[in-house]
């Protein structure tokens, strides 16, 4: 990476709501961006598009095959699913598999197929884009709701930040997760608090700048430290 390359950043679910946003803020930088997520193409000017289904384990499988040999210096996990909302009553077994397998554990997996290129880039950076709706100690100052595959995937994905950035703490990879506010997405809806773009700048500044020191650090689009 020369002093003019920023590096690669992969995004995953970077081709709509928060995720493209935070495309077009590093594309806009300078920074090669790979929008990872289920369309062939990148409706954003210089980002590349790489197919990749989180509910399929053999597609975040050739997903990797296809970036071998190429560093990645940051991995943001976006993508999401809602799941079902309406409380206790309408918690399926099928639903709440779905958005774990999607929510939380896709991003271990793609997480271990891109250690390669990982550690071959210079900023080795993991950022886990979670929710304060998955905090234990917070969460539940956010307005009720009945989400309880969403809260506990995303409950799951911070044990996943926090037990990856032990392990890879010392190969000098930090992994770090984000509470992005509550952002007028498909997900945030239309009622929502912030727009994509200044969600999208305060995580880019926040994920451009990581490093070790702040590994298994939980933290809003703005900075604030949310509690686990
Ligand atoms: N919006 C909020 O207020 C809010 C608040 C807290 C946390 N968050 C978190 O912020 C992140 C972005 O949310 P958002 O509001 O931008 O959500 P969104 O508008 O619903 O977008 C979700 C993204 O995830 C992708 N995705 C879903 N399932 C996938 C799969 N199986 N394989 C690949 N990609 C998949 C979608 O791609 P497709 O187009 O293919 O479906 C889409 O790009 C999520 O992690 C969410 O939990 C959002």
């Amino acid at each position: 990476m020369g002093d003019t390359d920023r590096g690669t950043v992969l995004i995953t679910g970077g081709h709509r709501g928060l995720g493209a946003a935070l495309a077009s803020r590093f594309a806009a930088d300078g920074f090669r961006v790979i929008a990872a997520g289920r369309r062939e193409t990148s409706a954003i000017a210089g980002v590349e598009a790489l197919p990749l289904d989180l509910g399929d384990e053999a597609s975040i499988r050739a997903a990797a095959l296809k970036l071998e040999g190429r560093p990645i210096d940051i991995l943001v996990h976006n993508a999401a699913i809602r799941g079902a909302t309406e409380g206790l009553d309408a918690v399926t077994t099928e639903d709440f598999i779905e958005t774990m397998r999607v929510n939380a554990l896709a991003p271990l997996l793609l997480t271990r197929a891109l250690i390669p290129q990982i550690r071959a880039g210079r900023r080795k950076v993991i950022a886990m884009i979670s929710s304060r709706a998955g905090s234990n100690s917070e969460g539940h100052v956010d307005n009720p709701d009945g989400d309880y595959a969403y809260r506990c995937s995303k409950a799951a994905l911070n044990m996943a930040t926090t037990k990856l950035a032990a392990d890879l703490k010392p190969e000098g990879i930090a992994v770090l997760a984000f509470h992005p506010g509550w952002v007028r997405t498909d997900m945030g809806g239309d009622e929502a608090d912030l727009t994509v773009e200044e969600s999208a700048e305060g995580l880019k500044r926040l994920i451009e700048t990581a490093d070790l020191t702040e590994t298994a650090r939980f933290r809003t689009h703005d900075g604030r430290p949310v509690g686990w």
